[in-house]
């Protein structure tokens, strides 16, 4: 029998760490929205409940990851990726003024932040919230697939996900643009595994980490959905009702 490569495999490590495990010139595209400082400033002045202490547990529902830390993640990032690929990255206004001059000083070509439009506003004491930037990179110089896609990407807000879930069909574009069928997609910050599942609608691979264990049974459980593919040993097999409980027992 010939050996079929997984169509994803899933970590529960630290981002940084899990992209030096991974082999230069490996992968053909990141998409990845990471736990930025400034979450946790919505989450003070209470704009993004979702972010609050579970009833039942002590923990936040993720950790943070500092923007003292974007210049190992990025000098990781583009090292791990191939030669002319693009690199997105999810992040909010402040977070950008942070990030891209990171990012370029790892070596990457910043284009312009994407917007995703979440249609409706959101909670707030200031102009309500109803977009994210999408920063898009680039490592060389690679075409995007369709020149005809609108910088400004329209899908509703996941309503009872898990915390900041961005919707699928926001990085199906991403994907669809900047990559082909049997790339290889990362996401070191998984969340909830829509990149992954992104990708593999389009009939990509994934590759992703994230240090909350319910993220990775709970991007496991979506993504064997899907396709065949690893997860690390030691993740329990069913998420937690705790997660579900926090996410309105949606799923
Ligand atoms: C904003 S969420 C990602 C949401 C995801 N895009 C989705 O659609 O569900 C950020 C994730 O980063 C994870 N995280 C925080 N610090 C991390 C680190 N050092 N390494 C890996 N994951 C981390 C959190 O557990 C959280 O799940």
């Amino acid at each position: 029998m010939p050996s079929v490569k997984p169509q994803f495999e899933l970590s529960a490590l630290d981002a940084v760490q899990w992209l030096r495990d991974l082999p230069t010139e490996s992968v053909d595209l990141v998409v990845t929205d990471p736990a930025y400082e400034s979450l946790e400033k919505h989450r003070a002045v209470g704009t993004t409940t979702r972010l609050k202490h579970s009833k039942s547990s002590s923990n936040d529902w993720f950790r943070v990851f500092p923007n003292s830390r974007f210049g190992e993640l990025f000098a990781e990032t583009f090292r791990v990726l191939k030669p002319d690929t693009h690199f997105y990255l999810f992040c909010d206004a402040e977070t950008m003024f942070v990030a891209k001059p990171e990012a370029e000083k790892a070596g990457f070509k910043f284009w312009k932040p994407l917007v995703w439009d979440k249609q409706t506003i959101g909670m707030g004491y200031h102009y309500r919230a109803r977009y994210e930037f999408i920063l898009f990179f680039e490592k060389g110089k690679r075409r995007l697939n369709d020149l005809g896609v609108a910088d400004i990407i329209k899908e509703p807000r996941i309503h009872r996900g898990y915390p900041a879930e961005k919707p699928v069909k926001v990085s199906e574009v991403v994907i669809g643009q900047s990559s082909q069928p049997g790339d290889v997609v990362a996401d070191p910050f998984m969340g909830s595994g829509s990149v992954g599942v992104a990708a593999l609608n389009l009939g990509r691979r994934f590759l992703g980490t994230d240090l909350n264990p319910d993220a990775v049974a709970y991007s496991a459980q979506r993504l064997g959905r899907l396709g065949e593919g690893r997860k690390p040993d030691g993740v329990a097999a069913a998420v937690t009702p705790d997660l579900f409980a926090m996410m309105g027992s949606r799923r």
